[in-house]
């Protein structure tokens, strides 16, 4: 019974979380594995839309173990926000569906601030990050200064573990960025009422994963991001401050890699960005506005308009050898009905020499040129296409243009926002 990892092949916000919704059905178990409130999974349901950071969106089903593996940075506040938010809607009804990793580690009160106010010292060199403190509560992880969910459990260990934080965290807000500092007491009491909130989901995820593996029970990794904000393998610095790609999965967990299956990669029928950086494939003019209009493309999590240019193939054939993508999912098809032509491009250049691959000097990726190859467009609407065969002909081409230049099999079509506008060619469960 493989398992299935969802993993963004661009800059994040290919239509994973409708993906992760759709597949939810046929899991056991939906598992996030990096990241955390930065994310904004989209799921339509009905005529309710709902937006989830940090809870998998297998959330909004009946009878699913939604798990918050050790990789996710989690912010105790907003969580518990989200959670009576969710419930609010009527999902969620039984609290044994979720489960939170003791070992994940916390997005503090200071890690928002920090963020906000390095941005705007940064000027126009900032990263443009989602202002959730996300880098810099993964930089005390790696620093070994992090505060765990289990650590707030232990008054002793917490307070300990604050009061040496603060000490360094204070000194930096007000004498380096000239922000206020933090009253440690403050956030102690503040943190000890949201423990007794978040108690019921803490545990040891690993081994529950462990011995869900060993009932034949199926998972589903819902990734965040994309592979081109990876920490490693993204344009760096213009990333998020985590591992986006497939193999942390097993990493950030807790089971080991020989339990990734199926590695679906979800790609968009064009690229967005949001936040700072390159993206060779770019459209500042009315058909970037045509993308952005016709695909809603505002940040689900800050609402900043995103980016928009053609696909670029250079990037999906990244992302496919970084996670080893066994098969893709286009997303967003629907978007590009009623464009005349479609630019697809196949790689760089730059000084006049093609580049073999995707380049890490990103004042190279600045300046190089894209390479594109046209194909036809079409004019027909296509969202309620279910089968393959409905889509008109050129379409197809595209599609198959796609799968030719990449390698990889395109088994799933998503042509509009609802959970029933997909075209599903095979089951990533039974692949
Ligand atoms: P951070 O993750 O908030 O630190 O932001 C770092 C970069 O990642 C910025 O360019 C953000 O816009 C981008 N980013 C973070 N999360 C997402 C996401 O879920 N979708 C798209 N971009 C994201």
């Amino acid at each position: 019974m493989p398992n299935v990892v969802i993993v963004g092949t661009q800059w994040g916000d290919e239509g994973k979380g409708k993906i992760v919704d759709i597949l939810s059905d046929k899991s056991d178990i939906v598992v996030r594995f990096q990241g955390g409130p930065n994310a904004g999974h989209t799921v339509v349901v009905g005529e309710k839309q709902t937006i989830l950071h940090q809870v998998p969106s297998g959330i909004l089903h009946d009878n699913k173990k939604c798990v918050i593996g050790n990789g996710v940075v989690i912010d105790p506040e907003t969580f518990v926000d989200e959670i009576n938010e969710i419930k609010s809607q009527g999902y969620f009804t039984d609290d044994s569906a979720l489960a939170l990793s003791e070992t994940a580690h916390l997005i503090m009160p200071y890690h928002k601030r920090i963020d906000i106010a390095r941005e705007n010292h940064k000027g126009k060199n900032k990263i443009g990050t989602t202002g959730r403190g996300i880098g810099p509560a993964y930089e005390d992880k790696v620093s070994r200064n992090g505060i765990r969910v289990i650590d707030i459990f232990n008054d002793a260990v917490f307070r300990r573990k604050l009061s040496e934080n603060l000490k360094e965290k204070n000194f930096y807000l007000e004498n380096y960025l000239n922000e206020k500092g933090f009253d440690g007491e403050e956030i102690f009491s503040k943190f000890v009422a949201l423990r007794e909130k978040i108690k019921k989901y803490v545990t040891n995820t690993s081994l529950y994963l462990y011995h869900a593996l060993k009932d034949n029970r199926k998972i589903l990794f819902e990734g965040a991001q994309g592979t081109l904000l990876d920490v490693d393998h993204g344009t760096y610095p213009f990333v998020t401050s985590s591992n986006t790609a497939a193999a942390q999965a097993s990493l950030g967990s807790g089971l080991g890699p020989k339990n990734l299956d199926t590695i679906l990669g979800i790609a968009k029928a064009y690229t967005t960005r949001v936040g700072s950086g390159p993206f060779p494939t770019e459209l500042e003019d009315s058909t970037g506005k045509f993308l952005r209009d016709n695909g809603g493309e505002y940040g689900a999590t800050t609402g900043r308009p995103r980016r928009c240019g053609w696909i670029d193939l250079a990037v999906v054939k990244h992302a496919a050898r970084i996670n080893s993508i066994t098969h893709l999912c286009l997303t967003k098809m629907d978007v590009l009905s009623g464009l005349e032509n479609i630019k697809v491009c196949t790689g760089y250049t730059h000084d006049g020499r093609l580049l073999p691959g995707f380049p890490a000097d990103f004042e190279i990726l600045e300046k190089c040129s894209s390479v594109y190859e046209e194909v036809a467009g079409w004019k027909e609407d296509i969202s309620a296409a279910t089968e393959y065969a409905q889509l008109p002909e050129n379409a197809q081409k595209y599609i198959a243009y796609i799968e030719e230049l990449t390698g990889i099999p395109v088994i799933m079509i998503s042509v509009g926002t609802r959970r029933k506008q997909v075209i599903t060619i095979k089951d990533p469960f039974s692949v």
